[in-house]
């Protein structure tokens, strides 16, 4: 069977840790967030984590170098080995030709590219909504996505959190640094005829049946 090497790529909030999460449990391949191993980093206060939380607080883009190099160390652990999702991974066009050059050293190629498109106006409510688990990290929206009882999480029981960077004056400067710093990615995915586009508005499983024509309409033999 060939092995499933995907980059989700979209704007905050497009819904890419949703469909990674799910995509994930189906195929059984990692999801790679590089928003959750800095996050995770931030909490247990490392030198790594320490310098991300202040690009993070802001909206911006922690450097390349230092996600780079959390990617390489991801991409050569066990699990691994037969696929991954890089969820919000790469972000700038540097980052895009670490990555070319990183795969071509540990033999891999990508599969596809996935591209969410939603409105701006709906990425900016769905941000401001979102709480999450800090236990076990599922994700919530306080309207679209709402756990059984407000405030706790389904699976776990422990209580919902916003995340810092969801205060939207927050949000507002993660959407421009999207726009001018990874946006120009589609271009150079497209290029490469990886690029597969997805409508991010709409129930998340039409979403997620859309993803799955869209990648496996298009699969080719990887290693
Ligand atoms: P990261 O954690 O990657 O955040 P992001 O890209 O801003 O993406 P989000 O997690 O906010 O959104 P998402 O697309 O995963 O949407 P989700 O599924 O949660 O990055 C955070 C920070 O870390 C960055 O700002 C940066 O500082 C740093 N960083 C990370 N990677 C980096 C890199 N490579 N280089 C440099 N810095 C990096 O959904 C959002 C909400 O919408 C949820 O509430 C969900 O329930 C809801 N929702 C999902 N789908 C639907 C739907 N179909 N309809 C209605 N609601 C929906």
């Amino acid at each position: 069977m060939s092995h499933l090497n995907l980059v989700f790529l979209g704007p905050p909030g497009a819904g890419k840790g949703t469909q990674a999460k799910l995509l994930s449990r189906r195929h059984a391949i990692p999801q790679v967030s590089t928003g959750d191993i800095l996050r995770s980093a931030v909490k247990n206060e490392s030198p790594m984590g320490l310098k991300a939380r202040e690009y993070m607080k802001t909206g911006a883009l922690v450097p390349d170098d230092v996600v780079i190099g959390i990617v390489r160390e991801r991409l050569e652990c066990p699990d691994a080995q037969t696929g991954f999702i890089l969820d919000g991974f790469p972000r700038t066009v540097p980052q895009a030709e670490a990555l070319t050059l990183m795969l071509d050293e540990l033999g891999k190629t990508l599969t596809a590219v996935v591209s969410f498109e939603v409105d701006r106006d709906e990425l900016v409510q769905r941000l401001v909504g979102r709480r999450t688990c800090p236990a076990c990290g599922a994700g919530y929206h306080v309207t679209y996505d709402p756990p059984r009882v407000d405030g706790i999480c389904n699976a776990c029981g422990s209580t919902l959190v916003q995340r810092e960077d969801d205060r939207e004056e927050t949000v507002v400067n993660r959407l421009e640094v999207y726009d001018a710093q990874t946006a120009p990615l589609k271009a150079y995915y497209s290029s490469k005829g990886l690029l597969r586009e997805v409508p991010g508005s709409g129930p998340i499983d039409q979403i997620e049946r859309i993803i799955h024509d869209r990648i496996f309409g298009s699969c080719r033999d990887t290693a």
